[in-house]
């Protein structure tokens, strides 16, 4: 059968590398890659291809930036041509970006199969965009591969089928516990922050770039208030996502010099950085997974999480959006309540593999 595994954007690379991997595994299997383009600068695309081991893509659709709408419309006329010429079996996607939405559109209408990956996460917020995403391909969506309990529930309150539904863990975590091993093997000899982390001792790891936060300047200043009092006890590290970086400058956002500004990093330097942070501060969905795996306490910069599992059973603490509430969250879990830890069940480096499982079937060679 032949697959097509899209990606778009940063966060969704972290999630292909795993199951790229195990599809070539499965003999009956083949799977081509399709890079939409949403991401296109090399420190948010091609870095990533290369820190995790990722082949050239077979498509690259070049969409690039725009509006939702026309972000959107890109990636599907372009997709439609590559399903139009491939005729793949099924696609699979990752997420919820807007290549998720996308892609998922223009195969089902083609009546190709779709399977999303990470399926069922729902923060309830629709002024999210990535919720509308969620849910409308999770309208459309044949195989449901979900990452936590509260992904089944929600699905099935939607009324899908439970035999579509399949707990197979989290390919995240997949990579996540790739790359560390990677990492504990010494791979980190050449990043230019290792004076940075040796000369900071402890630190706190900020990551930041939700339109809700930055877009609006009274957010941001709000955000910006408490990450300049968190930076008067510790420094603080923050690699800058694009978005966030043109945000400063327009809205004047004035950061303490204790925060040191970092150009966006790669993965494996990224993960060098918060894994021994005393406290991850972020909006990120991704990170509040990976810091609950691996045990470091996290504070979220939102009033919501589609991923309830990492605050009942992680380190993760929702801080919202203002100063004090942000300032609150931050002495809790620095105080070490936030630390009480455990890892989710099947977060455990699996998840590709079961998902090739229920697609191809058990027929698996060790390349
Ligand atoms: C997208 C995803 C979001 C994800 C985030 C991770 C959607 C709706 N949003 O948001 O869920 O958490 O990626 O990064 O799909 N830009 C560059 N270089 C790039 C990419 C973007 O400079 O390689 C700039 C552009 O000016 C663009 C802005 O960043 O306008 C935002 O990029 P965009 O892809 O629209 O959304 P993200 O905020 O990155």
């Amino acid at each position: 059968m032949e697959v097509l595994l899209i990606a778009g954007a940063r966060p969704n690379f972290m999630k292909i590398a795993p199951i790229y991997r195990e599809a070539l595994k499965h003999p009956s299997v083949v799977c081509k890659l399709v890079h939409t383009g949403q991401h296109y600068d090399y420190e948010m695309s091609q870095a990533f291809f290369e820190d995790l081991e990722i082949p050239e893509p077979h498509f690259f659709l070049n969409a690039g930036s725009g509006s939702h709408a026309e972000q959107t419309a890109k990636i599907m006329v372009a997709f439609e041509n590559v399903c139009v010429q491939e005729k793949p079996d099924l696609i699979m996607v990752v997420g919820d970006v807007n290549s998720t939405l996308a892609c998922s559109i223009v195969a089902k209408k083609l009546l190709i199969q779709v399977a999303h990956v990470e399926a069922g996460l729902r923060s309830f917020d629709l002024t999210m965009p990535e919720e509308i995403n969620r849910m409308v391909t999770d309208a459309i969506t044949d195989y449901f591969f979900v990452t936590e309990q509260s992904a089944i529930e929600n699905l099935e309150r939607e009324g899908k089928p439970k035999e579509r539904i399949h707990f197979v863990g989290h390919v995240m975590i997949d990579n996540l516990l790739h790359q560390l091993k990677k990492l504990e093997n010494g791979a980190k000899a050449d990043f230019p922050t290792v004076s940075l982390k040796d000369g900071l001792g402890e630190y706190v790891f900020l990551t930041l770039h939700r339109p809700a936060n930055v877009d609006s300047r009274e957010s941001f200043l709000e955000i910006a208030d408490a990450l300049n009092e968190v930076a008067a006890e510790y420094p603080i590290i923050f690699p800058v996502h694009p978005r966030t970086r043109k945000m400063m400058e327009v809205h004047g956002v004035e950061l303490s010099p204790r925060i040191h500004l970092l150009s966006p990093l790669g993965f494996k330097e990224s993960l060098y950085l918060w894994k021994d942070a005393l406290m991850v501060m972020t909006d990120s969905g991704g990170l509040q997974e990976e810091t609950t795996a691996l045990g470091v306490p996290c504070v979220t910069l939102r009033e919501n999480t589609e991923r309830p599992i990492t605050i009942q059973m992680g380190t993760n603490i929702l801080g919202g959006v203002k100063r004090d509430s942000i300032l609150r969250a931050c002495r809790e879990s620095l105080s070490g309540r936030g630390k009480r830890g455990g890892v989710p069940p099947r977060w455990d480096g699996r998840a590709a593999e079961r998902i090739w499982e229920v697609i191809a079937g058990g027929e698996r060679t060790e390349t």
